[in-house]
């Protein structure tokens, strides 16, 4: 049944209207529980969910939308391989990429047998590139999900990637990335990984040409040896001349594909071990979502949480403040699991939906953050629930920057809550604004597999009751088949039908 025509969603809107006089300060006065009810452990990740505008009531009213809109149903279908990507009539199993071999039966099976076919010889030629003095430098040339994970990822684990390899990332079609990465690079020192599920994406095939020409034009004579694709199209990379690939298949959505063959910077950069640590650390959460009690499921609290803030608390945003510097990349991450997986105003049948869906996703690190815009978090005139992200051990030396920034963390979320009184008004901070608090112990391959994957079911739940298809991208398409237009009209001048502003801006630009 649609979120909305459920008798829990009637039930959460009369709910909602003791929200408006709901008050932080007053709930923890009133509850001296409320810490530990809003709660909860997972594997690797602690998450504090009690400065947020809900209650235990509340929650209890979420779960039994999540019962009525036939969440666990929807979870069990993904876990079992049905093709619950129906615009593209595809199974959603990028999960069973970090299933340990062996451990599925039936339907299953040989899809998992595949996986680590592909797995073994990539994680042995990311131990082969590792011992290769040779080369110094790893080129990932990708955009969107075959870029932004492995990069994510590569940052957030430097302690961990091996001394003597840098690491480069090009997504963009503009040259003036590409230029800078390679200036400075020689090419028999050189490795590119051409990074594209379908391979037809104009930014990197336009980028990956250009790599291969500057790579002829520097002498380099063995594309085999220099060029990697990673893809789900071999037919397409080996008609490109690149015959070392690595495949995946199409059940892996390009957001949701850190743990394909995509997902090799991050092996030669961390290694085979590491790479098998990540996918460890994901699984464990695969299993917690599989298995955890609805009430104790974090990737379900959190999502159920996510659908209050956004329809009934009429929050639109939500901002994602890593108190870890490697982890600088994790916003820009998450904006596109969100906000490309839940962006959506139809519901999986094609009707218009009279409720909101995804929130605007956006942040910076901690404590950056806090010198830029949590004025307007603090002060503005909109509420936008934060999420902080700490990771409790550094792995550094100074004490005391460890200690100053996790008391940063803290302290904000506090501000966030509290407020302060100022009769004159510009110093008066109005408090009750709404954070959720995520807390690693270390930041591992193990700790970061589980928090991704966390991310990605919490996404999947808010999904799953909006009755969305959270893991198409039709919203991406449109725009790529006008750039295409524009190009040509570039090259030619001409602007037959084209609106007054786009001629005027096309013609200035010729
Ligand atoms: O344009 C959107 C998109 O399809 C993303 O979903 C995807 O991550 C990205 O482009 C890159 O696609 P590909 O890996 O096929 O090059």
């Amino acid at each position: 049944m649609r979120c909305d025509h459920t008798p829990a969603w009637q039930a959460l809107q009369t709910q909602a209207q003791h929200f408006h006089a709901f008050d932080l300060r007053t709930a923890f006065a009133s509850d001296a529980q409320r810490a530990g009810t809003l709660s909860q452990p997972a594997p690797h990740v602690f998450a504090d969910m009690s400065k947020n505008h809900v209650d235990a009531a509340t929650e209890a009213l979420l779960q039994d939308l999540a019962r009525q809109t036939g969440l666990t149903a929807h979870r069990d279908a993904m876990f079992r391989g049905e093709p619950i990507n129906t615009t593209e009539n595809r199974a959603v199993m990028h999960w069973l990429l970090r299933q340990p071999e062996g451990s599925l039966g039936g339907a299953l099976a040989e899809p998992l047998a595949l996986v680590h076919a592909t797995l073994k010889p990539m994680l042995a030629y990311a131990e082969q590139i590792r011992a290769d003095a040779q080369i110094t430098d790893v080129v990932n040339i990708g955009i969107g999900g075959s870029d932004l994970g492995p990069q994510m990822a590569v940052l957030a684990l430097q302690d961990f990637v091996m001394a003597g390899k840098r690491f480069h990332f090009v997504s963009n079609v503009d040259g003036h990335e590409l230029v800078g990465v390679l200036q400075g690079l020689k090419a028999e020192n050189t490795l590119f990984l051409i990074a594209s599920k379908t391979f037809t994406t104009i930014e990197t095939m336009t980028n990956a040409r250009s790599a291969l020409a500057w790579f002829q034009a520097q002498g380099g004579t063995e594309v085999a040896r220099h060029f990697v694709a990673l893809t789900t199209n071999v037919a397409a990379a080996q008609a490109m001349g690149m015959t070392t690939t690595f495949g995946f298949w199409d059940w892996v959505g390009g957001r949701y594909s850190l743990w394909s063959a995509i997902g090799l910077p991050v092996a030669i950069a961390i290694g085979a071990a590491g790479f098998m640590d990540l996918l460890a650390g994901a699984h464990a959460m695969d299993q917690h979502f599989q298995t955890a009690p609805l009430e104790a499921n974090l990737p379900v609290r959190l999502g159920l949480l996510d659908v209050w803030c956004r329809n009934f608390l009429n929050f639109t945003n939500r901002s994602v403040a890593p108190y870890h510097s490697a982890l600088r990349r994790l916003p820009a991450y998450l904006q596109q699991l969100e906000m490309e997986s839940n962006g959506k105003r139809v519901d999986r049948q094609g009707q218009a939906l009279p409720y909101g869906t995804s929130p605007v996703l956006w942040g910076e690190p901690g404590t950056n953050g806090q010198h830029a815009y949590f004025q307007m978090l603090h002060q503005g005139t909109d509420t936008v629930p934060v999420e902080f992200i700490a990771v409790k051990k550094a792995t550094h030396h100074l004490k005391d920057h460890q200690e100053l920034l996790l008391a940063n963390a803290i302290a904000q979320a506090q501000a966030l809550m509290l407020g302060q009184s100022d009769a004159g008004g510009h110093q008066h901070f109005t408090g009750n604004r709404p954070s959720t608090f995520l807390l690693l112990d270390e930041l591992t391959p193990a700790s970061l597999g589980a928090l991704i994957a966390l991310q990605e079911h919490r996404v999947f739940v808010s999904g799953s009751v909006w009755g969305i298809n959270s893991f198409d991208q039709w919203g991406v398409e449109l725009g790529k088949v006008l750039a295409k237009d524009i190009h040509a009209r570039m090259a030619s001048g001409d602007v037959a039908g084209l609106d007054a502003s786009t001629t005027a801006l096309l013609q200035r630009m010729r």
